[in-house]
C-alpha cells in the first residue's frame, strides 16, 4: 500500500499522521502521479490547524511534482510517463496522487523535479501579486515581508526584474543576507526595529506603491502606516496570525490607499491564466533570471518535523517532503 500523510483530527503538527492508504486510480479528468516531491506551504498549516476547515480525515499537502502513471477518461494532453507539477491538489503529501489534469502542468525538460515541485504555489502567487494584484512598474518601490521565505525570496526578485526597488523585511542576520542576495535593495530587521519609519526614512518620507504583506497580524499596522497616498496593500496571509477586522476608514486616514485580501485560486481559475504564470516562471528558471531556494528537504515521514519547523520560523525558501 502507498504511504501518505492523513490528517484524522485537525491541531498542531502532532496530529499529523505517515501511514498507509489505499492505492488510488484516476477518475475521470484525473491523472495519477507516482510522486517525487511534495511542497509544503503554510496553507498546509491553515489546514492541519482548521483555521481553513475541511472534512476530516483528509490527506494534507497541495503541491507537488512527479510522474504520471495512470491517465483517467477524458483527459487529453498528458500520457503516462509525463513529468508533471501542481499547486492546488489536496492529498499532495504522498507516494502517489490524484491531480485533476486540469490542474498539473507539464515540467520542461531542464527543471527537474525538487526545482518543479518547489516552485509553482509560491512562484504562481508571487506572479501574480507583482503582475496582477499590484502590477510592478519600473521606479517603484515596494515593501515585501517575510522576504527569505517561500513567498519572499520569489517576491523580490519577480519585483526586481520588473525594475522596482525592494525594501524586504526578515527577522535573522542569515535571512537578511539571502533576502539581499535575492535583490532586496534595503533588508529591515522588523524584529529589532519599527519597520514603518524606517520605510518612510528609506522612502525620503513618500512611502511605497505597494506592500505584499503575507505576516498579516503583526504587520498589517505598519504595512498600512509604510504607504504613499494610493498605494496597495496586498494581504495575502497570515503566517503570524490572522488580522482583526478593519474599519474603512482607516483607508482613508492612510492616504486613499487600497487592501486587497487576494487568493491563488482566483488567479489561476482558467487553464490559460495558468499556463501563461507557470510558462512564465518555467522560462525565467530556464533562463536563470529567477532562482529557488530549496532552504530544507524532509523525508516524507517527516512532514511532522517541517512543520514544527515553518511555523517556528527556522526556514527559509521552500521545504520539500521527499517520498
Ligand atoms: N493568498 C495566497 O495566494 C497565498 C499563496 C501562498 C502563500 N500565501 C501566504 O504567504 C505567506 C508566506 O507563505 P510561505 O509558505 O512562503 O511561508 P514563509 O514565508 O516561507 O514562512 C513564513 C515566514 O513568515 C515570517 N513570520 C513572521 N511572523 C511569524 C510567526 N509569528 N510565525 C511564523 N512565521 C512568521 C517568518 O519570516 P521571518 O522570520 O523573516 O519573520 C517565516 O519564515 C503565508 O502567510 C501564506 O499563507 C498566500
Amino acid at each position: 500500500m502507498p504511504k501518505a500523510v492523513v490528517v484524522r483530527a485537525t491541531g498542531g503538527p502532532d496530529v499529523l499522521e505517515f501511514t498507509d492508504v489505499e492505492a488510488k486510480s484516476p477518475g475521470a479528468g484525473e491523472l495519477l502521479v507516482d510522486v517525487a516531491a511534495a511542497g509544503v506551504n503554510f496553507i498546509d498549516c491553515y489546514h492541519r490547524e482548521g483555521r481553513y476547515p475541511l472534512p476530516t480525515p483528509f490527506g494534507l499537502g497541495l503541491e507537488g511534482s512527479g510522474r504520471v502513471s495512470a491517465v483517467g477518461s477524458d483527459v487529453t494532453g498528458f500520457a503516462v510517463g509525463d513529468r508533471v507539477a501542481w499547486s492546488q491538489s489536496l492529498g499532495s503529501y504522498a507516494e502517489q496522487a490524484v491531480v485533476r489534469a486540469g490542474d498539473a502542468v507539464p515540467v520542461p525538460d531542464g527543471v527537474d523535479d525538487d526545482t518543479a515541485a518547489a516552485l509553482l504555489l509560491q512562484g504562481l502567487t508571487a506572479h501574480y501579486l507583482v503582475a496582477s494584484t499590484y502590477p510592478v512598474q519600473k521606479g517603484d518601490t515596494v515593501l515585501v515581508h517575510a522576504a527569505a521565505g517561500g513567498v519572499g525570496l520569489l517576491l523580490v526578485q519577480l519585483a526586481k526584474a520588473r525594475g522596482a526597488r525592494v525594501i524586504g523585511t526578515v527577522s535573522t542576520e542569515a535571512k537578511e543576507a539571502l533576502a539581499r542576495e535575492a535583490g532586496a535593495d534595503e533588508v529591515i530587521r522588523y524584529d529589532l526595529t519599527d519597520f514603518a519609519p524606517e520605510v518612510r526614512r528609506l522612502t525620503d518620507g513618500v512611502g511605497v506603491a505597494a506592500v505584499y504583506d503575507g505576516v498579516g497580524a503583526t504587520t498589517f499596522d505598519g504595512s498600512l502606516a509604510s504607504l504613499k497616498p494610493r498605494g496597495v496593500l496586498a494581504l495575502f496571509g497570515a503566517s503570524s496570525g490572522a488580522v482583526p477586522p478593519v474599519d474603512p476608514q482607516r483607508l482613508n486616514q492612510a492616504g486613499s490607499v487600497y487592501l486587497t485580501r487576494p487568493s491563488l485560486g482566483a488567479h489561476v481559475a482558467t487553464r490559460e491564466e495558468l499556463e501563461w504564470r507557470a510558462g512564465e516562471l518555467f522560462a525565467a528558471i530556464a533562463d536563470g533570471s529567477l532562482t529557488v531556494r530549496i532552504g530544507g528537504r524532509y523525508p516524507l515521514a517527516e512532514a511532522r518535523r517541517a512543520h514544527e519547523d515553518l511555523e517556528g520560523r527556522r526556514t527559509t525558501g521552500k521545504l520539500l517532503l521527499v517520498p
